[in-house]
């Protein structure tokens, strides 16, 4: 998001293949299938409120997506490691300095923790600026005799119970976009003031986490990381600049396909459509159908696309998937998210792996330890087990060893704030700690001290076993 010159399109990319796709358009999708899409009830302000996203700025360019794209092309060649994570679901009344400021927090002191560990340069991508619709298990919900529309996230309805709430709402797109721009206006303006600097430690602090057991080894890792920073700066007799700026994409999920659409544009000197409302979009796992829309759409853009591989995908339909989304085989196009369970990822993934390295296709595979590992406790209470989040991280770096592929990066849903949603972790929350600072809309979130752990157990499982 920033360091815009090194950004830039190098000067040859005019020579770069144009492979305009085949029968598409970006509403396309509307003769397929689309899954998990609202009911909006008046045409007329649909369209209206359509219209107005399409004439509003993007919120990123075309070329901070295509530096994406080729980070992501190292990623898949084991010379980068993608962190993306975020929460579950944004919300409106979550666009505030201090969520924002903590959730980057977080992410930064996790790509830290990453790059120091693995001894890899980190793709940072949050799940955030734009991170608003989910898709749901029900279209409609009933309580006490009353069925209303499901909550869908904050860019359809409201979550309260009650008609006005639940009505889908297509201003609400409108406030969606206006909120993402805010949010990356303050991140790229709290990493250009400087806020991941490395030479400013006291940026990387640990607040509440303090008194946690990964704490001194991580106050020992930021020490080392200055003090060798230091060595340097005095070694080239100059500040190092490129230690004060990282960069930082976005990602969310394209599932709303009216907001998708409606942000997609050609642009001046670069072949093809990009959705410029993110980075870098991603297929739900319920959302994933070849013949479906959402497929359809992802297929002509020229973002980076990620798509979420649930239990029982066939390694035949993952062929076809990378195959349509992909036909020319380019670098850093393809993600494979797979979230599968900590039970069930030792049978479900080794069949794919084998299948896609099989292929030769170029992927890059990430583990999503989250979304196969949700679970009810008897209080009622939607969470997550860490001893699972991790179980699954750890199984996942052994089969990926095992099968000869890459393990390439990690997708969380975590935040910078002091929640209680997950159990376990290293100050072992239980069942009944849960309703201290339960405050998810949908999905259970690491909290900042589970985050920071879990960024620690992935460097000490793969012991070199990620990357190249
Ligand atoms: C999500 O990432 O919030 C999500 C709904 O994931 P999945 O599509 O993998 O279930
Ligand atoms: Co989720």
């Amino acid at each position: 998001m920033k360091h815009l010159s090194r950004l830039m399109p190098p000067l040859d990319s005019h020579l770069e293949a144009v492979n305009e796709p085949v029968n598409w358009s970006p509403d396309s999708w509307h003769a397929r299938q689309a899954a998990q899409q609202p009911e909006y009830t008046d045409r007329a302000e649909l369209d209206a409120a359509l219209k107005q996203l399409a004439g509003l700025p993007p919120l990123v360019t075309s070329w901070e997506v295509l530096a994406l794209k080729r980070r992501l092309a190292e990623a898949q060649e084991g010379r980068h490691f993608l962190l993306q994570g975020g929460d579950c679901a944004e919300s409106f009344a979550d666009c505030n300095n201090t969520v924002i400021t903590n959730r980057l927090k977080v992410l930064l002191q996790m790509s830290l923790v990453l790059v120091h560990g693995l001894k890899l340069p980190v793709v940072r991508v949050g799940r955030f600026a734009g991170q608003y619709a989910k898709p749901r298990s029900t279209d409609t919900e009933t309580r006490g005799g009353t069925t209303l529309p499901s909550y869908r996230g904050d860019i359809v309805n409201a979550p309260e119970f009650d008609m006005a709430a639940r009505r889908p709402d297509p201003q609400r797109m409108v406030q969606a976009h206006a909120r993402s721009a805010m949010t990356m206006n303050f991140v790229r303006g709290l990493i250009d003031g400087g806020f991941a600097d490395l030479r400013h430690p006291e940026y990387w602090d640990l607040s509440w986490v303090d008194h946690s057991p990964q704490a001194s080894e991580y106050r020992d890792m930021v020490d080392g990381i200055t003090n060798a920073l230091r060595f340097m700066e005095t070694l080239a007799d100059e500040p190092l600049d490129s230690f004060s700026r990282v960069d930082f994409f976005t990602s969310h999920e394209a599932l709303l396909l009216h907001y998708e659409q409606a942000q997609t544009r050609r642009v001046p000197r670069n072949w093809g459509w990009f959705n410029l409302t993110t980075h870098f979009p991603w297929i739900g796992m319920r959302t994933a159908a070849l013949d479906g829309a959402h497929v359809e759409y992802c297929r002509g853009i020229r973002n980076p696309i990620a798509v979420k591989v649930g239990p029982g995908v066939k390694p035949d339909t993952l062929l076809r998937l990378v195959e349509t989304l992909n036909p020319h085989d380019e670098p850093g196009r393809m993600t494979l998210v797979h979230r599968m369970g900590a039970a069930r990822i030792a049978s479900e993934l080794p069949p794919l792996l084998k299948a896609v390295k099989a292929s030769g296709r170029r992927v890059l595979w990430v583990c999503d330890p989250m979304h196969g590992n949700t679970e009810t406790t008897s209080n009622g209470y939607k969470t997550r087990h860490f001893a699972n989040i991790s179980s699954e991280l750890e199984q996942a770096v052994d089969l990926h060893a095992a099968a000869g592929t890459r393990l390439g990066g990690v997708h969380l849903e975590l935040t910078g704030e002091d929640v209680t949603e997950c159990l376990g972790g290293a100050r072992d929350l239980g069942e009944d700690d849960l309703h201290r600072a339960y405050k998810t809309h949908v999905d259970p979130r690491l909290n900042y001290e589970q985050a920071l752990e879990l960024a620690m157990l992935i460097v000490r499982k793969s012991g070199g076993r990620v990357g190249a």
